[in-house]
């Protein structure tokens, strides 16, 4: 810690910071926890959508408080809400969303720390009418909005999903969303369609142990991020095998003991790593098919694009990026021993540095919109095989990354988002998870920001 972080975490150091309005921020909800006060569903049509998947998520509801009034003090929840889901599916029109703004109001203001609001919604291309479409788009607005005046570690998300998709196929998602999984995640919209594969043993993911029995490679697993992933994974019940650089081995083994996996010392830009990857796969866990790969390996060499080199640019798109490509090609090959089973997953890592663009980071920016631009040319191309393929975007994270940037700015990154605080590596994990679950083989395609709503890319 620098002499200026004691300073600023020392108690006078708090009290000028209170007064400056940088309060301490709500220690967030965390984990497979649900809201401790009451979810509130409100219906909005016919759609049974959200009842449904509510009963499949096994937690109770009651009706909304609804604000027909005209003035400043609408009717109140008599207690904290943990949470409010909308039913907006049948939502067409511009009177509609009046309906909407009738059931949000009460809820904004009872709603607990780690409150959540969620949203369900169709797809703008699946609605008819330019006013329908205008409506499907208008929700993501007010989303947004909502993210960004909830108080108190309580979040907002905007679901799209597909006309085809059952509430078995929404599931996963919805649990992620009101449990303290999703904690960091907020402000931010994204598409459920149905399941690309036959679906998932419900019974089995009942127990909280949704990838039992299934394997998964981890990269950059000796540490931060990496390390996070593999513990959450091994939690929910999934056999690791945890990647990362000889220099690392040491943490490696550290971590692979662990989460009970295996360690795989590797430079996932040698050219021979997709091989090795599925040859340790066929020899150390003989039998089992890949379920899952997660791409977390990255590195910065951060520089004003006028001082980047073409060492700095090729070492940065190698590792977040081409290795990644490069893997996968091995892993999709069909015939191939250790590839990754059809109904699989693969999972990349962005930033929202890439979604934003930075000062100073030209070649990392570059590397984490690739995978943007990779998860969005693969999900279609593999769903015929019920592979998966997304990317969480994390925003600011603490770790060892991002230990390095001065106190300041550091400070200010961790503040300028809708929950002023930085996420933890758990936080990014916790999502991968949620895209690993084999309930979730409807989610593809999707990038979802880790970021707690950075004011940057979000
Ligand atoms: N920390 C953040 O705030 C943040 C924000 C956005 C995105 N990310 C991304 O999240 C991922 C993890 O970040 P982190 O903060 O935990 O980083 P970190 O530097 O703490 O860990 C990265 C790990 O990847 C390993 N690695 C690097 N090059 C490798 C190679 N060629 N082969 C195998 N392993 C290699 C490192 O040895 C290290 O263990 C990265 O992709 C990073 O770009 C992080």
């Amino acid at each position: 810690m620098s002499t200026l972080e004691r300073l600023f975490h020392s108690p006078a150091g708090q009290a000028v910071a209170r007064r400056a309005g940088l309060a301490a921020p709500t220690e967030l909800r965390r984990g497979r926890t649900w809201p401790g006060g009451e979810i509130a569903l409100a219906e909005l049509g016919p759609s049974r959508l959200g009842a449904d998947t509510l009963g499949l998520v096994g937690r109770p509801w009651r009706e909304p408080v609804v604000d027909a009034t005209d003035g400043d003090d609408p009717p109140a929840y008599e207690s904290p809400l943990g949470a409010l889901v909308v039913d907006a599916t049948d939502l067409r029109s511009i009177p509609d969303l009046e309906r909407l703004r009738a059931v949000l109001r009460p809820a904004a203001r009872a709603l607990e720390p780690s409150g959540r609001v969620v949203v369900l919604a169709r797809p703008t291309e699946a609605v008819d009418g330019w006013e329908a479409r205008a409506v499907a788009q208008a929700l993501d607005g007010l989303n947004r909005s909502v993210g960004k005046e909830l108080r108190h570690g309580a979040t907002a998300t905007l679901l799209y999903v597909d006309p085809a998709a059952d509430p078995p196929d929404l599931r996963s998602t919805l649990g992620f969303l009101l449990q303290g999984r999703s904690a960091f995640v907020d402000g931010q919209s994204w598409r459920v369609g149905p399941t690309l594969v036959p679906r998932v043993d419900e019974r089995a993911a009942a127990g909280g142990r949704p990838l039992k029995g299934r394997l998964v490679v981890v990269t950059g697993a000796a540490r931060g991020i990496g390390a996070a992933i593999a513990r959450v994974l091994a939690r929910d019940g999934a056999d690791i095998v945890a990647v990362d650089v000889p220099a690392a081995g040491q943490a490696l083994s550290a971590v692979a003991n662990e989460v009970r996996g295996t360690a795989l010392q590797l430079d996932i830009t040698s050219p021979q790593a997709g091989a090795r990857i599925a040859a340790h796969v066929a020899e150390r866990h003989g039998g089992a098919s890949l379920f899952g790969i997660v791409h977390n390996a990255g590195i910065t060499r951060d520089k004003l694009l006028v001082n980047t080199d073409a060492q700095r640019w090729r070492a940065v798109l190698d590792v977040n990026l081409a290795a990644e490509i490069a893997i996968n090609e091995v892993l999709l090959d069909p015939g191939m021993a250790g590839g990754l089973a059809e109904g699989g997953r693969i999972v990349g890592i962005a930033s929202t540095s890439g979604i934003a663009g930075n000062r100073g980071q030209a070649n990392y920016a570059a590397s984490k919109a690739g995978v943007v631009g990779l998860v969005r040319a693969m999900a279609p191309e593999l769903a015929g095989r019920g592979i998966t393929v997304n990317a969480v975007a994390p925003g600011f994270i603490e770790t060892e990354m991002t230990a390095k940037i001065p106190f300041v700015q550091r400070e200010v990154f961790r503040r300028s988002n809708s929950l002023g605080q930085g996420g933890d590596p758990i936080d990014v994990a916790e999502t991968i998870g949620y895209f690993l679950d084999p309930a979730s083989g409807g989610v593809t395609g999707q990038v979802v920001r880790v970021c707690g709503q950075n004011l940057v890319g979000a």
